[in-house]
């Protein structure tokens, strides 16, 4: 298309974590909303989203690269938007070096796309990276589809600013969306088809709120108010931070059966030192401490977390140290980084400044141990029978694949529509999915 008509199609690109997901979702659903069509899979779209991440070096790299390949063979470009987290930071930097893009939209401000639209289309070149006092979520169009999973994001920004991490500046400063437009948005979700929901947020359990009675609830009010709705079948939350795992939200775990047994809470490390350097504000035994309350409401549950490898300073000691923690806590799956210097961080003047192969070497050993972790959580759900949510068709014909209620990949052949909830024996194990023999289905 030429620069100065109206998109008739689009595309939307998103990189990063869950919450861009969910952004990327509702910017699909307010372009929608203008008449825009999603462009057929495999043809050009007159307009294209790329929704990006800025947690790491080469995903910025990522942007750019995917920039240049969005040039057409006759020297046009389709109506480039860059929006995300790499907007928000590098918004002025990305509209010098990419000539073809002609919108830049931050993570706050994309519920104003459809005028930026209309300017680009006028052939003007848009930049919105405000943090707008009136919430996005406001502006979007109420939801009307949804797959038997769903995101939902109830809160975001980051107020602990971790020396080495850029999201408080991407996303901004905390904030809770109120507890009546979470409720409607889940059961509209339910409506269209979600049996499970993930509650999002970049520190999620700092989620609070008001009830309908005015009382002040936390994230573990929301969840057993969200229980209630009938057909919603299971509820995750992530991601948490140990400094906001309230004794609410522990004994929910427990209580509230809904809530599947998996609790992601990020460490970053497994020594006091560098935690401090990180400004965590937690220590290791802090950290096990509440581990070992969780598993107590919950033995079942499965943990997961988040590590960071070579940040500046971190010895082979330390280092060592994370792998002690990895063995204390036990955890069914694990992400795990390099250290990577984020423009603006604290962390990124700072001194000893770890050599990329000691990196390396030290993420080789840490994933090894994360592995041996998988495979062992794995193999000991052998044999067990669990209900699993059927997500979409397997490779082969009549073979299904959905997730355990501990966030396992399933597969298995059975007689199942995407949504359907089936109880399953547990017959393999790998390290990074199951194999299962349908038994019969579940009650919802
Ligand atoms: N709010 C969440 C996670 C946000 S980012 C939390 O605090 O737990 C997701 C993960 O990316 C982090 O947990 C951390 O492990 C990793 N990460 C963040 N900044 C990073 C950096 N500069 N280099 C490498 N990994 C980083
Ligand atoms: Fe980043 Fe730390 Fe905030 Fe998580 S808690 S988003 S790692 S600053
Ligand atoms: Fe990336 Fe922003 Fe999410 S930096 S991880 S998209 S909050």
């Amino acid at each position: 298309m030429r620069p100065t008509q109206t998109p008739r199609t689009y595309r939307v690109k998103s990189f990063g974590c869950q919450m861009n997901v969910y952004d990327g979702d509702r910017m699909a659903e307010l372009l929608a909303e203008q008449g825009i069509a999603p462009a057929a899979e495999g043809e050009d779209a007159d307009l294209v989203v790329l929704n990006t991440c800025h947690i790491r070096e080469k995903a910025a790299e990522k942007v750019y690269s995917d920039i240049g390949r969005l040039k057409r063979e006759d020297g046009t470009s389709p109506l480039i938007a860059v929006a995300g987290c790499v907007a928000q930071a590098e918004g002025e930097e990305i509209m010098a070096r990419a000539p073809s893009v002609k919108m830049v939209v931050g993570p706050q401000a994309y519920h104003r796309l459809p005028e930026m639209i209309r300017d680009a289309a006028a052939g003007k070149r848009v930049t919105d990276t405000d943090m707008p006092a009136e919430t996005k979520f406001d502006a979007l169009p109420r939801r009307r589809r949804s797959g038997p999973t769903a995101f939902l994001t109830v809160q975001e920004g980051c107020d602990k600013f971790c020396t080495y991490c850029v999201v408080p500046y991407t996303r901004g400063a905390e904030v809770s969306r109120p507890h009546g437009d979470l409720i409607d948005e889940a059961k509209r979700l339910v409506d269209a088809g979600a049996r499970e929901i993930t509650l999002l947020g970049q520190n999620v359990n700092a989620w609070t709120g008001e009830n309908t009675k005015g009382q002040a609830i936390g994230l573990d009010g929301l969840i057993r108010e969200l229980a209630a709705i009938p057909d919603l079948a299971r509820i995750r939350y992530t991601t948490s931070h140990p400094n906001d795992m309230t004794q609410g939200l522990i004994a929910a775990h427990g209580e509230v059966e809904k809530l599947m047994p998996f609790l992601h809470l990020p460490v970053q490390a497994g020594n006091d030192r560098v935690l401090k350097a990180m400004n965590r504000s937690h220590t290791v035994e802090s950290y096990l401490r509440i581990l070992e309350q969780v598993r107590a409401a919950r033995p079942d549950i499965a943990l997961s977390g988040d590590f960071i490898v070579g940040f500046p300073g971190e010895t082979d000691a330390e280092f060592e140290d994370t792998l002690k923690l990895v063995d204390a806590a036990g955890y069914a799956q694990c992400f795990s980084f390099k250290y990577s210097p984020r423009p603006g961080t604290p962390a990124a003047t700072m001194e000893d400044q770890i050599p990329l192969a000691v990196m390396d070497e030290r993420l080789q050993r840490l994933q090894a141990a994360l592995n041996r972790h998988q495979l062992a959580f794995n193999e000991a759900s052998l044999g067990k029978t669990c209900t699993v949510l059927v997500e979409r068709k397997g490779k082969h014909a009549g073979q299904w694949l959905g997730k355990s209620p501990w966030l396992q990949s399933v597969h298995f052949e059975a007689d199942a529509a995407v949504g359907d909830l089936l109880e399953v024996e547990i017959t393999s194990a790998g390290p990074n999915s199951l194999g299962a023999v349908a038994r019969m289905a579940a009650a919802a």
